[in-house]
């Protein structure tokens, strides 16, 4: 065996270490269908975290690989089991093993894909799938339309409303005017982008959503128009194709001829539910989101990567170059190439230069199963939404104390306890809290929560969530769900009797 202190282990070692910390990623694979929903978090998780706290040795750790496998997997109990069958709070994902394989393919070969000309065909792989990916939503590259694979959706927002403030006001840098329209059900990330981008909070309006969380466009317009009014320049209004808090879809054609009418960017964040276009269901339900002027989507959520992959699709690629191209003398190796025929530079259209093959993420997983499994299991992901859905309906017809307040308009829908007579919000987001605590407590599976308004319109109160979106997700854990939600419920009211 070489030298474990060289930076360069020889054959032998490299090989030993694949299976040694191959054979540790596999084996938490194998366990996540017995693994208890809930992993170790909190205060217990944070003493964990002090316990495995230790200094950075000089030499190589005593007890090599053993030893820190021992200490990786007492850190990966101490969290959430994302990846889990039922895992279905926030946003989840998953996490494909075939993009597992293509990171550690990618960073092995460790290419450098900023520019294409530094690895033509590997960012050729990554424009295909982009290409693919814009097709889907409907743009079209011939027509001009570009993509960016990127971080996560927080970055794929970020870009996109660069690009729209640099669509309309250049390089001025006087944003004090400039005005930007988001729903009450926004995702908080885009609020951060426009600060970033430059755009002072206040200068953010928030427009009212419908019974169903959708942006009211009549609201919208009136907003837009009384701010013209008073002498601000709207430029960008920002929709969501896919609410964190409830899945709900804005009406994106009556806002693409607004903003059509009025001279708005149209951004979609379509993070969470974007990817749902690639089924039948999905795509209508979605119809009119290729009106936007761009779209993020996170291929981490609805295509089911593991964590790090975001997309960004903007129908008007040079608007997306336009802001973030910027040169440097000594990149112009790259140039003196001959560049005919070369896929578009991905540091051209984000703010990243130096970047791994982020485009085998998807290459791999898309040549290894097909887009039909991700059509088959996106569809799924909508009927078990339904499947949750009619349940709890079930139960709310043979007197359940519940009450639906989202139904799904795509994978995710939103309930809680009906309140009592004169219940105060206290105490009935105390009574919420119980019951999610209750159902999350029997770990075979988990959920979060959200506030939302009351229908009384007294406030917001603490709401229970269901996010179906993992491909390891399947009726069975519905039923196991519904199932612990009638257990929470009694132990619930038999603690409220108490
Ligand atoms: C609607 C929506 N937008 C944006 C984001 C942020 O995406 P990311 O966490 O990939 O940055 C999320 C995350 O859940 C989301 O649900």
């Amino acid at each position: 065996m070489s030298d474990e202190r060289s930076l360069e282990p020889d054959a032998r070692q490299r090989a030993a270490w694949l299976e040694q910390f191959g054979g540790f990623a596999l084996a938490q694979l194998d366990a996540l269908s017995s693994a208890p929903a809930v992993g170790i978090v909190g205060a217990a998780g944070n003493a964990i975290a002090r316990e495995l706290s230790a200094p950075i040795p000089e030499g190589p750790l005593p007890g090599g690989a053993a030893e820190i496998l021992a200490r990786l997997e007492r850190a990966v109990t101490a969290s959430l089991n994302a990846p889990g069958p039922g895992y279905m709070a926030y946003v989840p994902g998953g996490g494909l093993y075939a993009t597992a394989l293509a990171d550690l393919i990618s960073n092995c070969v460790n290419r450098y894909t900023g520019q294409s000309s530094a690895a033509p065909a590997l960012c050729q792989l990554e424009d295909d799938v982009l290409r693919w990916l814009a097709s889907s939503f409907g743009y079209d590259y011939d027509d001009g339309a570009r993509g960016l694979l990127t971080t996560g959706g927080s970055m794929a927002n970020f870009s996109a409303i660069a690009a729209a403030r640099h669509a309309r006001f250049g390089d001025s840098g006087d944003y004090s005017r400039a005005l930007a329209y988001v729903s009450t059900q926004s995702h908080h990330c885009v609020a951060k982008s426009l600060r970033l981008a430059g755009i002072p909070i206040k200068n953010v309006r928030v427009i009212a959503t419908d019974a169903a969380f959708r942006m009211d466009p009549e609201a919208l317009a009136r907003q837009v128009r009384a701010d013209r009014a008073a002498g601000g320049e709207p430029f960008l209004v920002v929709a969501a194709a896919g609410t964190t808090n409830t899945g709900a879809i804005d009406p994106m054609p009556a806002l693409a001829e607004l903003c059509g009418r009025e001279r708005l960017w149209l951004h979609v964040d379509a993070a969470y539910g974007g990817a749902f276009v690639l089924c039948d269901e999905g795509r209508r339900r979605l119809a009119g989101i290729a009106r936007a002027e761009s779209i993020a989507f996170d291929p981490h959520k609805g295509m089911f990567l593991p964590y790090g992959t975001g997309c960004l699709l903007v129908r008007d690629g040079a608007a997306l170059r336009a802001v973030h191209h910027v040169g440097a003398d000594y990149l112009q190796d790259f140039d003196a190439h001959d560049r005919r025929g070369e896929p578009p530079n991905p540091a051209e259209y984000g703010p990243e230069l130096s970047r791994g093959f982020r485009g085998l993420r998807l290459w791999l997983p898309l040549m290894l199963h097909g887009a039909g499994a991700f059509r088959r299991a996106l569809a799924e992901k909508l009927a078990l939404a339904e499947r949750a859905h009619e349940g709890l309906s079930r139960r709310i017809e043979a007197g359940a104390p519940l009450e639906l307040v989202a139904r799904p308009q795509l994978s995710a829908l939103a309930f809680r306890l009906a309140r009592a007579p004169g219940e105060s919000l206290a105490s009935w987001g105390a009574r919420n809290t119980a019951l999610l605590d209750a159902i999350n407590r029997r770990a075979r599976v988990f959920l979060s929560s959200t506030n939302l308004p009351t229908h009384e319109r007294d406030g917001q109160v603490l709401t229970l969530r269901v996010c179906v979106l993992s491909f390891r997700s399947h009726a069975r854990h519905i039923d196991q769900l519904l199932e612990d939600l009638d257990a929470a419920l009694l132990e619930t009211r038999a603690a409220d009797r108490a």
